[in-house]
């Protein structure tokens, strides 16, 4: 008996894999589905092989970014992130991302764990504190993260770098080097102060550390890594931040909170305690360093740093289980290079799945991904010949090739015997072997196996030809035991692609009247058993489709860049609560005018803008609108707005924006540009 049927048999392993948590900023991006795919597929063959899988996620929900983009965009951050939240989870659903539960870390179970490892961490003694000094903007009254400090590069003296590195020479600094620091936040000159912050002594935690590093559960190239983090001596983790901070308030201090990396970790275990609690199964087993529970992280390289050291760290503090791994990833490259707006290549989850079908990504990224920490290139051309070729030309292939005989001529019936056992038994010499690839992640090897067998199964089909047979009366017999192995054949390779491309296995089911998810089922074939009628399972890539991404993602940048303050409540307020309050004068300091359009016309390559020329009375002013989904140019010729002329003119790719119209509606492209009543005439000022 195989390695995998034993495991299968002896032991259900419990299994708790998670991928590394998106901030609750931005959407989500093809760079992201690189890791939810792998940890998706890796989830499902788990599954599939009869484990107990918690697969779990959650948005990242706090610290100073959220905090400032939610007050720009007029939110509390609850709100900000729970809005954001909703719009991933919708991302992930529709590229099959099979999670039991997408969480937040702003969360009360969250809360509640991550001050409870904190106490632990500090009765055991691992918590000290220090007075440092930092940058303090004093007219927003907070601390500034060195991101948030600009100046002149101490390096070079490049203007207008962050406050950790200059992007012109590369150098990395401390932003007390800075030259003429500003705050990014409101522009003013920062000033030093000090203030007690909390640390966790990593150093204590070194022999624990280089143990388990030891143990054999991580890459290579991760443990090379942690040995020279070793040789450079290991720092201690300042975990507070002072207020105002979106985050959680650590218990018996005053106006301290919870750096986002502490609780962010911890959000693995709050999303399961969350599951547990709903489910009333019991959490402490998963917690528990005894059990033979086991904790899998996927993750990119980028914060291999947080949970290779920080977090096993404070696992171990608290006495909890440590990670059986971290699996990490390298970054996704388009056609070649860094993912780039400008030319398209920035590509939001949602403009993907406006156009394309999931599984073709998910198939490609699979093909690609090894279990090496390196980077993958997502190149355009080879994607559309790889699915196309692989998927369409192969898999897909051998289904269309025989069903339609096994439903014309043999009542939709396959076979008592296959034609060809002896190929149905080679394909299934290789079942362990894939399963076993797919769990190393070696996801290319597994794919390329997986092909090399399906060009077996069409080269058999072939060297058949039931189309010919079937013109022989005296032949049926062979026609319909050739069929139906091609099927089986298909069964076999959907079972090990299920986890790959789920929705195209769904169809398959569908098609084949069998449960695909499980991995053993194949172990025995169809026999006398009844399919459906074959629908087409997946359409060829075109280039135009490619290409029409590409375009919409450039767009995607445009209404961004959009002209337009969008009053996004919809008129229901419990839905979009009310801003946060401003002062009187900040208000004031808004110059609204009634405007004229006397111009408007659309923008060349650009599917959202409307350029407007707008009068107010007697000075004009050139404004890019993102309105065109919602008006056609001619019909706003003549009409009268609203626009806030004082707006430091911004430059954009199509020209020079001198302002902004306003304009409601409820998001996307339902917008009303805001009219006054008559009388109304262009210049005067709303009061
Ligand atoms: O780098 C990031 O996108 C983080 N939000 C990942 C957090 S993973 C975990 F620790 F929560
Ligand atoms: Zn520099």
């Amino acid at each position: 008996m195989s390695l995998v049927n034993e495991n299968k048999n002896n032991k259900n392993r419990k299994i708790l894999v998670t991928s590394a948590l998106p901030y609750a900023s931005g959407s989500l991006h093809l760079g992201h589905l690189v890791e939810h795919s792998q940890s998706d597929i890796w989830a499902r063959l788990m599954r599939s092989l009869g484990h107990e899988v918690k697969y779990l996620c959650a948005d990242d929900a706090h610290g100073t970014p959220i905090m400032l983009n939610a007050e720009k965009q007029g939110m509390t951050p609850e709100a900000l992130v729970d809005g954001i939240r909703d719009e991933h989870w919708a991302d992930l659903q529709g590229f099959g991302i099979s999670y039991d539960h997408y969480h937040s870390t702003h969360t009360e179970e969250n809360k509640n764990l991550v001050s409870e490892i904190y106490l632990k961490l500090k009765g055991a003694g691992h918590i000290e504190s220090k007075v440092i000094e930092q940058y303090f903007d004093p007219e927003k009254e907070m601390f500034l993260p060195d991101r948030f400090v600009k100046g002149t590069c101490p390096k070079c003296g490049a203007d207008d770098q962050y406050g950790d590195n200059c992007e012109v020479c590369g150098a990395t600094y401390d932003s007390s080097e800075v030259k003429n620091p500003k705050s990014a936040v409101s522009g003013a000159t920062p000033i030093l102060k000090e203030s007690k912050h909390l640390f966790v002594n990593l150093k204590q935690f070194e022999g624990m550390l280089k143990d388990w590093v030891n143990s054999g559960t991580l890459q290579t190239e991760v443990s090379n890594k942690l040995a020279e983090w070793f040789e450079a001596g290991l720092q201690s983790w300042d975990i507070s931040r002072d207020s105002p901070y979106f985050g959680f308030q650590i218990p018996g201090e005053e106006n301290k909170y919870f750096y986002v990396w502490m609780d962010a970790p911890v959000g693995y275990l709050a999303c399961l305690k969350h599951i547990c609690d709903k489910t009333g199964e019991a959490f402490e087993p998963w917690i528990n360093p005894n059990t033979d529970h086991e904790m899998v992280h996927f993750i990119g390289k980028d914060i291999l740093y947080f949970h290779s050291l920080f977090w096993p760290a404070m696992l171990s503090g608290a006495g909890m289980k440590l990670p059986n791994a971290v699996y990490v990833h390298g970054f996704l490259t388009v056609n070649g290079t860094k993912m780039s707006k400008s030319r398209g290549t920035f590509i939001k989850a949602s403009t993907y799945l406006d156009h394309l079908n999931p599984d073709y990504l998910r198939y490609y990224f699979a093909a690609k991904l090894s279990d090496g920490v390196v980077d993958i290139d997502l190149s355009m051309d080879d994607f559309r010949q790889r699915v196309n070729s692989d998927l369409v030309g192969k898999v897909v292939n051998i289904a269309s090739r025989c069903a339609g005989f096994i439903k014309k001529k043999f009542d939709s019936k396959l076979s008592a015997e296959l034609h060809n056992q002896a190929l149905y038994d080679e394909f299934m010499s290789h079942s362990d072997e894939i399963a076993q690839l797919f769990e190393a992640r070696k996801y290319n090897a597994a794919v390329r196996q997986i092909m090399a067998l399906a060009d077996k199964a069409n080269q058999y089909i072939a060297d058949m030809a039931p189309w010919v047979a079937v013109k022989d009366e005296s032949r049926m017999e062979e026609v319909h035991q050739v069929c139906s192995t091609g099927i089986n054949l298909f069964r076999v390779l959907m079972t090990w692609l299920a986890p790959v491309i789920p929705f195209t296995a769904r169809k398959a089911e569908a098609f084949l009247n069998v449960d695909l998810n499980d991995w053993y089922a194949i172990n025995s074939p169809l026999f006398n058993h009844e399919i459906n009628k074959f629908k087409p399972l997946m359409a060829r890539i075109e280039a135009e489709t490619l290409e029409k991404v590409m375009e919409a993602s450039k767009q995607d940048l445009e209404a961004k860049e959009t002209s337009v303050i969008q009053v996004e409540n919809n008129g229901q307020l419990d839905k979009d609560p009310i801003s946060d309050e401003i002062a009187f004068d900040d208000f004031a300091k808004i110059d609204l005018r009634i405007v004229k359009i006397v111009d408007a016309k659309a923008v060349e390559k650009a599917d959202k803008l409307l350029q407007l020329t707008l009068d107010l009375g007697g000075v004009t002013k050139n404004v890019f609108a993102g309105i065109k989904s919602a008006y056609k140019a001619e019909d706003l010729i003549g009409k009268h707005t609203v626009m806030v002329a004082n707006l430091a003119p911004r430059k954009m790719r199509f020209g020079l924006s001198e302002g902004m119209v306003l304009a409601a509606g409820p998001g996307g492209d339902d917008l009303y540009i805001l009219e006054p009543h008559e009388g109304a005439v262009p210049g005067m000022r709303v009061k």
